[in-house]
């Protein structure tokens, strides 16, 4: 088997490469260790940046986010049972973000490509990559993979047998678990990792909004946030000891934490609902340096994690991918290596910017329940500085609606 590009991993890193690739006239082959029907509905945060949306839709998949995703032009940091807006629109001269599951958009580049006769090979496992140095870099993988979730192991059902794809490059897109990383040599490989000692507790809850934006909050009992996934189907968090179990938390629990956490002084109100889904994410940064070796690139997860505060996570993971898809053709068309030479260093710069946002919002908004009451004390008055004045407002602001492309790499966007 032969292509392109290779792609290993088929989440929106990889298939947005897929995509991005075909309207450029390159082939590419996606392998996906999950079914089709997993990664579709794994339930993933949902926050796209101006700049992510517009790619979509710039590049003919924003169609369905454009009908069903949430346009949003501010959101609320809530402190001291106040509420304080933060206009993202006015502040970043009219870019908005849109509430739309990273599952969502997954869907729409999977459609796309299978109807222009994309290649995604679901449920196979790549198991190894070689060659990398070489111009026929190769994956090799098995079909008939399962992910065995409790086990944290791949099993094979059927009798398949290791293959192999040979490609011109292959674009490490499976995540923080996945092959790629570890196959870049370890002496040239510099890690970055920050641990949090906390971790939300996520709920999907069948009701009503009780809110039209998103809520931050800083509560003396720790974070929260109010989140939305459609008009019917609500998402909160709250943060936890990342070791607790989902089975101490009856639904009565979760609602009166909630309650207690977002409770304002003029008399708002949480709507509850039907809870029909728990679970609890550890939250940590992560940052593996150079984000290339040979002709395997990483993208996303792959490379670096963000804690969910931010809401960057996927928005980092498409960036790589307009930086790789444009180096890519540049190579394609005129033979050139300068912008994959460059790739590496590019990406770098949003990602740490990315780094430093994430760990100060969730510096800013959760309780270090190992740190002393200075500590508190100064994130309260960081809170009253960011939602009263109009400089530290815009900075939040222009940051989560996501900065240009240039601002961040130097690599004008369009193109
Ligand atoms: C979500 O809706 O899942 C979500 C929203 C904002 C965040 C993180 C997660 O910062």
């Amino acid at each position: 088997m032969h292509t392109q590009v290779g792609i290993v991993g088929g989440g929106p890193a990889g298939m947005a490469l897929s995509h991005l690739l075909h309207l450029q006239g390159i082939d590419s082959v996606v392998l996906e260790l999950r079914s089709r029907e997993d990664v579709e509905t794994a339930v993933r945060a949902g926050v796209l940046e101006n700049g992510t949306a517009e790619l979509l839709r710039e590049t003919g998949v924003g169609e369905r986010m454009d009908r069903e995703g949430a346009v949003h032009h501010g959101i609320e940091l809530r402190f001291g049972g106040r509420g304080h807006r933060i206009d993202m629109t006015e502040l970043t001269g009219g870019r908005t973000i849109t509430v739309y599951g990273q599952h969502e958009v997954v869907k729409d580049l999977y459609r796309t490509r299978l109807e222009a006769g994309g290649q995604i090979v679901f449920e196979a496992a790549a198991i190894g990559l070689r060659d990398l140095d070489t111009s026929t870099p190769k994956i090799r993988f098995r079909r008939g993979a399962e992910l065995d979730l409790d086990a944290g192991a791949i099993r094979f059902h059927g009798d398949t047998e290791e293959e192999e794809l040979t490609c011109d490059f292959v674009a490490g897109c499976d995540g923080f678990f996945g092959v790629s990383r570890p196959s870049m040599p370890a002496d040239i490989r510099r890690e970055y990792v920050r641990t949090y000692p906390f971790g939300w507790f996520g709920i999907l809850v069948e009701g009503p909004p009780s809110s039209e934006e998103l809520i931050y909050t800083l509560h003396e009992r720790g974070f929260s946030l109010v989140s939305t996934r459609s008009p019917e189907i609500q998402r909160l968090y709250f943060q936890c000891d990342p070791n607790d179990d989902v089975a101490n938390w009856p639904d009565d629990r979760i609602w009166e934490e909630l309650q207690t956490r977002l409770a304002t002084q003029d008399g708002w109100t949480l709507q509850e609902g039907n809870i029909f889904q728990k679970d609890i994410v550890g939250m940590r940064s992560f940052v593996t340096e150079p984000m290339q070796h040979g002709r395997l690139f990483l993208a996303g997860d792959a490379a670096h994690i963000v804690p969910p505060t931010g809401a960057k996570g996927m928005n980092l993971a498409i960036a790589d991918i307009r930086v790789l898809s444009r180096a890519l053709t540049e190579f394609y068309s005129t033979g050139q290596t300068g912008l994959l030479d460059a790739y590496s260093e590019t990406c770098l710069r949003r990602v740490w910017n990315a780094q430093r946002f994430s760990w100060w919002m969730t510096s800013m908004l959760h309780r270090f329940h190992d740190g002393d009451d200075y500590q508190y004390r100064l994130q309260q008055a960081e809170l009253d500085y960011v939602t009263s004045s109009r400089a530290a407002a815009t900075s939040l602001a222009e940051n989560y609606v996501g900065l240009p492309m240039e601002a961040t790499t130097g690599v004008p966007a369009a193109g």
